[in-house]
Order: C-alpha cells, then structure tokens, then sequence
C-alpha cells in the first residue's frame, strides 16, 4: 500500500479524498509521496523511494527544487487554487493603504473605556483621516493567476491599471481586462503608479528585485505591497525608503524580524491564503494531482 505524508496539515476534505490505496504516516523518511501546505522540506532528508511532494498552495520555495529534480522526484502546486483569497487579502492591504483603518481601530481600544468615547470619535476621525483609491495609479508587477485577479478588481475599484510581467508578454496574461495599460518594462509603473503590488514567484532573478534602484524610480509617497514573497523586497533598502518619504506605507503579508518593527509597515501574519475556501481548493487540487500520478502516470502543475 502507498505511503503518503503531510508534512503540516491540509484541509479535511483533501484528506478525505485519500482512499484505502493510501496509508497515512507521519513519518516523511517511509513515505511514497508527501503533501505539504508551507513547512519548509530543504532541512529533510529526501528519501529514496519517494516519487512526488504536492504543495497546497502556488509558491514552491519551501521544497529543494534542485534535489527533486536530481533524484527525480515530481513537485506539484495548486496554481490559482487560493488566488480568490489572495486576491481579496491584497484588496484589503490596498484599503489599508490608503485609510488608517489600523491607526483607528488602536485608537479606540486607547479610549474605549472613557465614558466620553463617543464625543471623543470626533478627534480620530479628523486623526486618521485618509484617501480614497479611485482614479489613483495602480502598477501590477507578475500577471499570473493572482496577479490578474488583482488588476482586474483594480479596474473595477475605478483605478488607472499598469499591468507588467517578467516573464511573459501582458497579451499573453490570462483573462487580463482590456482595460489595463500594457507595460512594456517595469520602470514605467515605478515611474507613474502611487500602488505598486507584486505577484511574482521568489526566484533567483526575482530575488530583492525590489530595492534601493527600484526604489529611487518610484513616486515619492509610493505605497508598496507585497502579498508574494518576503525575499523579492530588500529591506535595508525598504528601510531607507520609508525614511526618505519615497514610500509611505509598505504592506506585507510577510513581517519579519526587521519589517515587523518599522514605522510605516502595515504587517499582517501570511494571511493571503488562510481562508477556508483557499485552504479547501489547495488541499483538493494537491490530493487529486498526487493520485492523478500516483495512479494514472499524469502530471499536472509540475
Ligand atoms: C501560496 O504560495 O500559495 C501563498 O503564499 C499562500 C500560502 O501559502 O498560504
């Protein structure tokens, strides 16, 4: 009987479509197959028998690549499968921006217990007062499945989209809204949009792409944000930025040690993916590309 691990826990209806041709063990070393939400796998030892990992979600940074490759084992993701959930995460970083939605649900808790809370709203309301986004510029950088999502609910916000792809051409994108400004080079959302949101893989060439030179072309008062990958921004370059007033809010969906103490990081905890319909889809997409394999030699999303 196969052996199959998960290496951190998937959603229950992916576990139900396991069947009695699988034995579940909790020991990676004696499994056939593994699945994995975001525990990283580069510590672990592959072992020999194994023939595939299947990750819950789209980034695959969390599995050695290169070792798969070499011992010839198939990597699977589940593209698209949390890009709704990501998607309304980064609307809600984009609101954040622009409002002080933050700022002012601290403030309360301050005086939530004076009997004056009322009369005292007036002095937050005119303390964090914000923007609005409509007809603001917009630059979209990576235009796969969630970074077209994104554009496309950008239009529909009423703001002024610039669409930009590494890797492909922005005809190329997928379901791309007509009305998105195509970009040729990523220097022209730097050098235009007061929102620039990156959907792009964490790559070698992605790494830090992100930093002091990208910086300097951006909009003075930029609001940055990342719902991708921590590593794709340099923080000491970030750091300087928000120092300088180049940018005047950076949200992430990737605190770490240094962003998470920097005045002018909204931060929140990877929270792109965590809800129930993401975490569903990822674990049903994961579990029927394993045994698609497993089973009939298929490989998808590989
Ligand atoms: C992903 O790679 O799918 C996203 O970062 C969401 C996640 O892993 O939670």
């Amino acid at each position: 009987m196969m052996k199959i691990s998960c290496l951190n826990p998937i959603a229950a209806v992916g576990m139900q479509l396991f069947t009695d041709a699988y034995e579940k063990v909790d020991d990676f070393s004696a499994s056939d197959a593994a699945l994995v939400r975001s525990a990283s796998v580069h510590e672990l030892e592959l072992p020999d028998q194994l023939l595939a990992i299947a990750r819950a979600g789209a980034g695959v940074n969390n599995i050695p690549l290169d070792k798969c490759a070499e011992k010839g084992i198939v990597v699977f993701n589940t593209p698209g499968a949390n890009a709704n959930g990501v998607k309304e995460a980064v609307l809600a970083g984009l609101f954040l921006g622009a409002r002080d939605i933050v700022g002012g649900v601290n403030w309360v808790q301050t005086v939530k217990e004076d009997p004056n809370v009322a009369k005292l709203v007036e002095k937050g309301k005119k303390q964090f007062a914000g923007t609005e986004i409509m007809g603001k510029k917009i630059g979209v950088i990576g235009l796969g499945a969630i970074g077209v999502l994104v554009a496309n609910a950008c239009v529909a916000l009423g703001m002024e989209v610039y669409g930009y792809d590494p890797f492909i051409s922005v005809d190329a994108a997928w379901n791309l809204s007509k009305d998105i400004k195509h970009i040729a080079n990523v220097e022209d959302i730097y050098a235009n949009c007061d929102y620039i949101t990156v959907h792009v893989p964490l790559m070698d060439s992605t790494k830090k792409m992100i930093n002091a030179d990208a910086f300097a072309k951006m909009k003075d008062g930029v609001i940055v944000l990342n719902f991708a990958r921590d590593l794709l921004v340099d923080d000491d370059a970030l750091e300087a930025a928000i120092a300088a007033g180049k940018v005047r809010k950076y949200i992430t969906d990737f605190p770490n040690a240094k962003t998470a103490q920097m005045n002018g990081v909204v931060a929140i905890p990877h929270l792109g993916a965590s809800t129930e319909e993401s975490e569903d889809n990822c674990a049903v997409m994961a579990v029927k590309e394993l045994r698609d394999y497993l089973e009939n030699g298929n490989i998808t999303h590989s």
